[in-house]
């Protein structure tokens, strides 16, 4: 091609008078819900074969979103499932049109359809996305991935990791088992797997003493409760569900229901093992989910560790003209719940059980017609939440954080998920999300499956 200097230097001088091609503009990225098979189960295990899974963009967990607060998602969800399904960005705030609610905010994309899904980022953290449909079965199968946003300053440290703690239940073989509506499961505890698994990402192979690492955590089976302990570091957790916390928290043993998230901030410091050890732990026994070796030089030590800048939300200072809306959790195995109303019919425990439903909110099993309240937007709510039942409930909000309403009268960290233990009461209190349908159900999946979900609207 003959291109003059001339000629070139004023195509040149025309890029720039183009409008810059800013992340909000950006076209949609794709992600397609597939079937495909990935080796899930480490060698250290054994000769496995591949696991048949589903997954976005066939992989799990999903692609790691990562963006900066303020840009907006933009993603195109393609599904080549043999099922219909949707997306749920969970926890991040958002229009309701997006919260990727099947039958309330949409409807579930079929096979070999699509659906764009557009929104600004309002807050920076640890958020993670995944199927919204049927979804006992497809987020047991890995349709769920982890979105990062950034914060404008982020925290100085020399790794930034998301931890994805999962449970599978595999056969011999190492398939996912296909025993998604096991009555005993949904009347008990939930699906519990029998490979508890930690997938870091990215994965450093060694750690310098001193090191300064963010993990970020989340629990995305689809019932199980894990209680993760960390050794060879000291630290703090700074973030809560995404939420940074106004107070850092000393560095414990985390408990994550499904769906729980922690941000933990590290300085790399082992003792004895020299290395930086995830340890599941089940009653008295710790087990290895993850190890980072130590090499190399020590790198400087930092000065303490800091809270995280806040995110743009107003944290409740009292709850003066609250509304209060009691919830009463009933039902499941060793449960004290007689009867309940399925479908607008008043039914035996015995009938419940038959239909596969047997977990109630206020004498009401599975999602009801009408909404557990009307609200307008940025009305006050309180919501003692008593769990009758003989099983924790991870109970998670659509559209806002909450915060525990504390015995003292203060406020816990801003939440959206909230483990309630079993015969417990808590109370939780939030102000309105902007209008629309907003789900209210336990995040143990086969929960919500077995009945345990309402709504609120807000208009
Ligand atoms: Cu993470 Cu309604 O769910
Ligand atoms: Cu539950």
């Amino acid at each position: 091609m003959n291109v003059t200097r001339r000629r070139f230097l004023k195509a040149t001088a025309a890029l720039y008078l183009l409008p810059t091609l800013s992340k909000a503009n950006a076209p949609s990225a794709i992600l397609e819900a597939k079937a495909a098979s990935m080796q899930l189960i480490g060698a250290e295990f054994g000769d496995y074969p591949k696991t048949e899974i589903w997954g976005f963009q066939g992989t799990v967990p999903g692609p790691l979103l990562r963006f900066k607060q303020g840009d907006t998602l933009r993603q195109t969800l393609h599904n080549s499932l043999p099922q219909p399904t949707s997306i749920h960005w969970h926890g991040v705030r958002l229009p309701n049109a997006m919260d990727g609610v099947p039958g309330f905010t949409q409807d579930a994309v079929p096979t070999g359809e699509t659906f764009d899904y557009a929104f600004p980022l309002k807050d920076a953290g640890t958020y993670w996305y995944h199927s919204h449909n049927r979804s006992t079965e497809q987020v047991a199968r890995g349709l769920y991935g982890v979105i990062v946003v950034k914060e404008h300053t982020p925290p100085d440290v020399e790794h930034d990791i998301v931890v994805v703690l999962d449970d599978w239940r595999l056969d011999e073989t190492a398939q996912i088992t296909d025993d998604f509506g096991a009555m005993h499961d949904w009347t008990h505890a939930g699906r519990m797997g029998n490979y508890v698994h930690a997938h870091l990402t990215p994965s450093p192979d060694t750690l310098q003493k001193n090191a300064r690492v963010r993990l970020r955590f989340v629990n995305v089976a689809s019932d199980r409760v894990m209680t993760i302990a960390i050794q060879g570091g000291s630290g703090k957790v700074v973030a809560r569900d995404g939420m940074p916390l106004q107070a850092p928290e000393a560095l414990g043993a985390l408990v994550f229901g499904p769906a729980e998230r922690a941000d933990v901030i590290l300085d790399v410091n082992p003792s004895e093992a020299q290395a930086l050890q995830i340890v599941f732990l089940e009653r008295d026994t710790g087990y290895l989910l993850h190890e980072i070796p130590l090499a190399g030089d020590a790198v400087a030590t930092r000065g303490p560790i800091q809270a995280l800048p806040a995110n743009p939300v107003t944290y409740l200072s009292d709850l003066e003209g609250a509304r209060e809306i009691p919830l009463v959790m009933e039902g499941g195995a060793m449960g004290r719940m007689e009867t309940a109303t399925f479908d607008g019919e008043d039914l035996s425990t015995r009938e419940l059980v038959q239909k596969g439903k047997v977990w109630a909110f206020n004498g009401i099993v599975g999602m009801p017609d009408a909404p557990l309240a009307t609200l307008r937007q940025g009305e006050l709510v309180r919501m003692p939440i008593a769990n009758d039942t003989a099983f924790a409930h991870a109970m998670h909000l659509h559209g806002t954080h909450f915060q525990e309403v504390l015995p003292d009268g203060g406020f816990g960290p801003m939440k959206d998920t909230l483990l309630v233990q079993p015969r417990e009461t808590r109370e939780i209190a939030f102000v309105a999300p902007p209008p629309g349908k907003w789900l209210f159900h336990c995040h143990m999946l086969s929960h919500q499956s077995a009945g345990m979900k309402t709504w609120f609207e807000v208009v």
